[in-house]
């Protein structure tokens, strides 16, 4: 039980690796607020877990709107009175090549991958602040340190929630708050199947464990860094990409 009695918020939790990490969290014995915009699959998972006997609670939350997000923390803390652990996991694709980009596809996708760890994070963290206790994982991407063809929008989004993450880990550190990022490779999720086909053989083969990753293999990655086993890591990104940054 490595987040006995640990208040988790996950964002994005109701599908791909936000849900794989909401399962593996109330495993090590947490109780988790999967936060999803997906009404329909947040429900779903909702029920079946509280059928499996665990302590969640769905909330449906745009993270792009910050009233939305104050409404889904005051609802957290009335619940469990506190909150342990942030992943800020939600995000967003809109990919096209530059010259093809439409203004309406790159603001998107800064509002939801950018802005909404930023609304989140705001209004999430006076409370670890009062408790003196916290633990905030942002989700970057191997493309965002990386690179990668047609991704402008969201490769920008994902640079910058590694500069966020730096910058908190300084401003929270004092606080006894960790902060750090994990950079998944490419992962079985929706966010892969939308690939064309040619291009994600093309990635499976700059991997060097020679496969794509499971959601489990960033969530098991989120655990360590939700747990006090990494107390003494912060500002860091970690990568969880089968080899491809090195
Ligand atoms: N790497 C190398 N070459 C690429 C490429 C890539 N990632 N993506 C596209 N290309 C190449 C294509 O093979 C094609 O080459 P040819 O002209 O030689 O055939 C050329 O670029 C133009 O591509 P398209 O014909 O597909 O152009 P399009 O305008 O119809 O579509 C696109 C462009 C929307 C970017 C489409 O190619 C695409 O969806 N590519 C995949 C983008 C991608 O990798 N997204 C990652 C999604 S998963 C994710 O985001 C999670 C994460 O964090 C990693
Ligand atoms: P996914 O599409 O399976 O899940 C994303 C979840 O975020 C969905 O449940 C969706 O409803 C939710 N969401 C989207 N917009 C939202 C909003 N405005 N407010 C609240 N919830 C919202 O995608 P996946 O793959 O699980 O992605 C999770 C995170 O991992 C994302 O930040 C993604 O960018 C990142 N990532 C994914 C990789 C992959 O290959 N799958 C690789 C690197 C990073």
């Amino acid at each position: 039980m490595r987040l006995k009695d640990k208040v988790a918020v996950i964002t994005g939790a109701a599908n791909g690796i936000g849900k794989a990490a909401a399962e593996v969290f109330l495993q090590q014995g947490a109780k988790v607020a999967i936060v999803d915009f997906d009404l329909e699959a947040g429900k779903q998972f909702e029920t079946s877990l509280l059928e499996q006997g665990y302590d969640v609670l769905f909330i449906q939350v745009n993270v792009a709107d910050p009233s939305s997000v104050k409404l889904m923390v005051e609802q957290v803390i009335d619940k469990y009175n506190k909150i342990d652990i942030l992943i800020n996991n939600a995000g967003i694709t809109r990919d096209a090549m530059l010259v093809k980009m439409k203004e309406e596809d790159f603001n998107q996708v800064l509002d939801v991958n950018l802005k909404g760890v930023f609304h989140c994070t705001q209004a999430v963290v006076p409370h670890m602040i009062a408790q003196g206790y916290g633990k905030i994982i942002n989700t970057s991407s191997v493309s965002g340190v990386y690179g990668n063809v047609g991704q402008t929008n969201y490769a920008a989004t994902k640079a910058a929630v590694v500069g966020m993450t730096k910058t908190w880990a300084k401003e929270f550190g004092r606080k006894g708050i960790n902060v750090n990022a994990v950079a998944p490779g490419f992962t079985k999720t929706s966010m892969v199947e939308k690939m064309p086909e040619k291009v994600l053989n093309q990635m499976e083969s700059i991997v060097s464990l020679q496969r794509l990753g499971n959601p489990t293999d960033i969530a098991n990655a989120y655990l360590f860094l939700a747990s006090d086993e990494s107390s003494y890591i912060t500002g860091h990104v970690l990568h969880v990409d089968g080899g491809i940054m090195m």
